[in-house]
């Protein structure tokens, strides 16, 4: 058995597409399992820049296979778009792109709902990406209202399936938005209907074609969404997904059993960023923070939103890097902190007097953490060409190895520019 798992371990965006597609060489099968068209993956290839949310990295290699697994939830519509674009930059998107008949859909009423519940929390909003996942994710767990992809390629089912639910949700909208106007059945039916026609060549149980893989030796690489701290079990609840981010579902979003996962790679930025609502330990509310987010281009990838940006925070890495259980890291966007004379790492917290390097579990606890800094020298050179550690500055190797004591994880990878090129391996 031979499957990779990538994890990011802070707050999302640690640049995870990047090293899935440079490690999708060595893969045959490129599987997303969890979060939806939430989740933007940006990867430079061929001097190109794409901007993927719901496609697997792997689309970009006509080799290999994508899986777009069981624990994705998918708006058609998003999807169909994204493999437009790809089909016009890169050529049509062929027998390889595989979609699970169990992936639950998003609706337009998902996305109504939500921002009529995120409006409504005001000033604890959590920020989400309005893309309707949490209320897709809800219906999963309440099944009442779920529709799969299974059902709406076959369509009486879709019929019977859309009539029961799509008569709730506008009782439902009608109850809890003044002026609503309610769906009408029959455009949604033949919307929905029409994108299952273009999905359908794809839609299959990818479960089983995963165990086939797996049995004929394919090597497996699975690429996380979103990062660990937003884990709806794990993260700084209630600012989280709404599935589990970290690397504690890859198997139940997928399908395939956790002993077949032999790599388990966690990525991390050189420093922090966040974008939503929610405590932030090592934010910097001045002039570093904004050096960074404009070196590091730090507006989301879905939603254009400036992320938050602040010190890397080694307290959270560390617990996100525990729970997922990684082998190694990844250390992303490093060359952003080149220029500055002082960086700092997070190595520990104090909250209300009592130092802890322990990860908070309730988000007041969190919100009144402060940071407890390591400083360390910055450097001017120019990294961006660095094609190995020992061209690094010292002082560079020395931030590196400080981090990666801190976390309790080995560096394996370090990137230093967007290019698949500009990567170090140790
Ligand atoms: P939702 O996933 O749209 O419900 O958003 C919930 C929270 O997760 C918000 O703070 C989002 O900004 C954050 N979030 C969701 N997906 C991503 C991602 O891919 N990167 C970074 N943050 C994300």
């Amino acid at each position: 058995m031979s499957a990779t798992s990538v994890i990011g371990l802070q707050w999302g965006d640690e640049a995870k597409g990047k090293i899935v597609d440079l490690l999708t060489a060595e893969h045959d099968v490129v599987v997303r399992y969890l979060g939806g068209n939430n989740a933007g993956h940006t990867v430079v290839a061929d001097g190109e820049t794409y901007k993927l949310s719901l496609l697997p990295a792997g689309i970009l290699h006509p080799r290999v296979v994508s899986v777009i697994a069981a624990g994705v939830v998918i708006n058609p519509k998003a999807l169909l778009d994204e493999m437009d674009e790809i089909a016009q930059r890169r050529g049509p998107i062929g027998e390889n792109l595989l979609i699970s008949d169990r992936a639950h859909l998003i609706f337009p009423y998902h996305m109504r709902e939500e921002s009529v519940l995120e409006n409504h929390r005001k000033d604890d909003a959590i920020g989400t990406t309005m893309r309707g996942i949490g209320t897709c994710y809800r219906d999963k767990a309440g099944r009442t209202h779920a529709i799969r992809m299974g059902d709406l390629i076959r369509p009486d089912c879709f019929r019977r399936r859309l009539t029961d639910v799509l008569e709730q949700k506008n009782a439902i909208l009608t109850a809890l938005e003044p002026g609503f106007q309610p769906f009408d059945f029959e455009t949604l039916f033949d919307e929905y209907r029409g994108y299952a026609e273009k999905l359908e060549r794809h839609v299959t149980d990818t479960t089983a074609y995963l165990h086939r893989a797996l049995d004929g030796g394919k090597r497996l690489l699975f690429e996380g969404a979103q990062g660990s701290l937003l884990d709806i079990d794990h993260g700084t609840f209630p600012f989280v997904t709404s599935s589990n981010s970290s690397g504690c579902v890859v198997h139940s979003g997928s399908g395939v059993p956790e002993r077949a996962i032999e790599r388990m790679i966690g990525v991390v930025k050189a420093y922090t960023t966040r974008v939503g609502g929610g405590p932030f330990p090592t934010e910097l509310d001045d002039e570093i923070g904004q050096h960074i987010r404009d070196v590091g281009r730090e507006y989301g990838t879905v939603t254009g939103r400036p992320r938050r940006c602040g010190w890397f925070d080694a307290v959270a890495a560390g617990y996100a890097a525990r729970l997922s259980g990684v082998d190694c890291l990844t250390v992303a966007l490093l060359d952003v902190l080149s220029g500055l004379d002082e960086i700092k790492i997070c190595e520990a917290y104090e909250i209300d007097g009592e130092r802890t390097t322990d990860f908070p579990s309730h988000v007041d606890d969190l919100a009144r953490a402060q940071p407890v800094y390591r400083s360390l020298s910055g450097w001017k050179a120019d990294i961006t060409t660095a094609d190995s550690m020992a061209d690094l500055p010292a002082e560079t190797r020395t931030y590196l190895d400080t981090l990666s004591a801190l976390v309790g994880s080995p560096v394996e990878i370090v990137s230093v520019g967007p290019d698949r090129r500009q990567t170090i391996f140790a």
